[in-house]
């Protein structure tokens, strides 16, 4: 675990890898399977990707509302990935209260996630960002990931243009395959890392998680306790 301290500060700035706990992250995802019910009048994973597909952007706002109530869900993925946290983090750490759910929806005319990387947010430099689907990532979409070291000149050329998160990284186009993720991966990433989402063809939405941490030993700089809350592993 040493090495994957070094290869997300100094190296390639992301890991795939498996998760730790599949028990635990397997209740995750059934928990979140429970609370779309509901709005999506379905009960199999499977069949509800097919309806939120078909979602309007207002509807899938109103289900992510709705997932907001849902405060364990950081803690479960976190503590499903307790060694990869640990050795990036320590056992202490501020945890992101509320874990992100994020739905993909396939089609040309939908809103690209614009590429970003998570320092834009207002994370400190030394947050790191777990990132699960809850299926396989079958199909041609996906997020791409850019090596830090590409990230940082990224970064470097919009820095001398006095912008920040501007029309250099933003319109960019990034020729980088979306990394294909299995069900039971995660991506652990730091918050340099330039990624973003690409079109896809589907009939299925895509559903992930991800969370957010860092050591309690580090500065907040512009997150405070609104977004995050102590959490030890
Ligand atoms: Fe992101």
């Amino acid at each position: 675990m040493m090495n994957l301290q070094e290869q997300i500060i100094n190296g390639k700035g992301y890991a795939i890898l498996p998760i730790e706990n599949l028990n635990n992250f397997n209740k995750l995802r059934d928990q979140f399977i429970e609370k779309m019910q509901s709005l999506t009048n379905e009960k199999r994973l499977e069949k509800m990707r097919l309806v939120i597909a078909n979602m309007t952007k207002s509807q899938i706002n109103e289900l992510m509302i709705s997932l907001l109530a849902f405060d364990q869900a950081s803690e479960i993925l976190i503590d499903s990935c307790k060694n990869i946290v640990k050795s990036l983090s320590g056992d202490k750490i501020f945890l992101q209260r509320r874990a992100t759910t994020i739905f993909n929806i396939p089609g040309d005319n939908q809103r690209r996630q614009w590429p970003h990387y998570e320092l834009m947010s207002g994370v400190s430099p030394f947050t790191f960002v777990l990132w699960a689907p809850f299926h396989d990532l079958d199909d041609k979409g996906g997020i791409f990931y850019i090596d830090l070291n590409n990230s940082y000149e990224m970064i470097k050329e919009e820095h001398k243009s006095g912008i920040v998160n501007g029309p250099i990284i933003l319109n960019k186009d990034y020729n980088e395959k979306p990394a294909k993720l299995k069900y039971g991966e995660v991506i652990v990433f730091c918050p340099f890392v330039l990624h973003g989402n690409v079109n896809f063809k589907s009939d299925q939405a895509r559903i992930a998680c991800s969370a957010r941490f860092q050591s309690i030993k580090k500065p907040l700089l512009q997150k405070n306790s609104d977004f995050f809350k102590f959490h030890q592993i």
